[in-house]
């Protein structure tokens, strides 16, 4: 078993350290040699893909999350609406769809009940479906129009890492694939960001090496009650996922919020010693939400939050306000997520392993759930 785990002491710190190939095998294919992106296994015709006026994204748990962040980019390289909904409500809530709606699921493992349903019923009702999905010959690709897989390998430990980030991947090269289909004003862009997703998994392999200090963090956290996460744009899926691996696996009540949000409400939850998770958007990001989430950490750190900043390397300005400063390397904002989100896995796998809990099999929870 020692083996099967590379070496490592549980198979998430294993698929933890496997996610810089995650990412890059899910690009593996996707360009020809002048860079322009191939989907060829689509099975869905251009006209049908041009037509497309809709998107929703059907998903659940970490597979939504991963659907919220493909929102934001998806949108902005192709301008079609895009919308996320838990599988479990789509179906439920008289969803507008037509056959010009193309309905994206994202499932690790091609069988989870309350997503087959979805696209089942996204089907009936006449859309498009791609699945995007893990697992070769599983439910749901069949159940779909057409597949794109991710090609993360295996994922055995039940809270979700390597597929999350390959998830994010290929519906990156989706959305990139729609926009150059569709010639908008983003299409000449997509290829530059192929480039830049391809650069991703040196970065990832840069910042895992240094979770040294993460995992300290952790380690000390060992009695923690509640952990907050806030963030911004493509950091608020980040802040929700945050918070959900640090529920499941080292059972600690923990909340994700849009910072924007922190004055509406959740800054009434912080007391003196609070810790709360920060992702601060590159001070370079297009939207310029960087001040804005700077003012926010200062906000918490004045009522007594312990703050723990996740950062893009060099940014000094967090620095004043920051209990612990973790940097990442620099992207750009769309792609950042690929980055931010692992100090979040690592410390959730670390807290876990300090409370002495199962972490590659947290109690009451299934790998797959089969049943809605
Ligand atoms: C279960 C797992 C989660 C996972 C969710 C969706 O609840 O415990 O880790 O995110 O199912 O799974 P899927 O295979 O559809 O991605």
């Amino acid at each position: 078993a020692a083996a099967e785990k590379g070496g490592y002491a549980t198979f998430m710190e294993k698929e933890i350290h496997d996610q810089p190939h995650a990412v890059a095998d899910t690009l593996l294919g996707r360009t020809d040699a002048s860079g322009r992106l191939v989907l060829d296994e689509l099975r869905i015709s251009e006209e049908q893909l041009e037509a497309v006026d809709r998107i929703t994204i059907v998903a659940c748990g970490t597979a939504a999350y991963a659907g919220m962040v493909a929102k934001y980019a998806i949108e902005h390289w192709t301008r079609i609406p895009v919308e996320v909904a838990l599988a479990h409500e789509f179906r439920y809530c008289d969803p507008i769809v037509s056959e010009r709606t193309l309905v994206v699921s994202i499932s690790q493992s091609g069988e989870t009940m309350d997503t087959l349903m979805a696209v089942k019923h996204a089907r009936s009702l006449g859309a498009l479906t791609i699945s995007v999905c893990n697992t070769h010959g599983s439910t749901i690709p069949r159940e779909s129009d057409a597949v794109l897989y991710t090609h993360a390998g295996p994922e055995i430990a039940v809270a979700s890492t390597k597929a999350f980030l390959a998830q994010i991947t290929a519906c990156y090269v989706l959305g990139l694939y729609l926009a150059q289909l569709r010639g908008g004003s983003f299409a000449d862009d997509a290829q530059s960001v192929m480039k830049e997703l391809g650069e991703v998994p040196a970065k990832i392999e840069t910042l895992l090496g240094r979770m040294d200090r993460v995992k300290e963090i952790a380690r000390f956290m060992a009695d923690t009650r509640a952990v907050l996460f806030l963030g911004r744009h493509v950091g608020y899926p980040i802040a929700l996922e945050g918070a959900l691996k640090l529920k499941e696996l080292a059972y600690i009540h923990a909340e994700g919020f849009a910072a924007g949000e922190l004055k509406h409400g959740p800054i009434a939850l912080i007391e003196p010693g609070q810790p709360v998770f920060v992702i601060v958007p590159s001070p370079t990001a297009e939207h310029g939400l960087h001040g804005k989430v700077v003012s926010n950490i200062q906000e918490i750190r004045a009522r007594g939050a312990r703050t723990l900043v996740i950062a893009e390397e060099g940014d000094e300005s967090v620095v004043p306000f920051a209990d612990e400063v973790i940097s990442v390397p620099a992207t750009s904002q769309l792609l950042a997520p690929l980055l931010t989100v692992v100090p979040l896995q690592v410390f959730a796998l670390w807290l876990s392993t300090a409370k002495g809990l199962d972490v590659d099999q947290p109690r009451n929870l299934a790998k797959s759930v089969t049943v809605e």
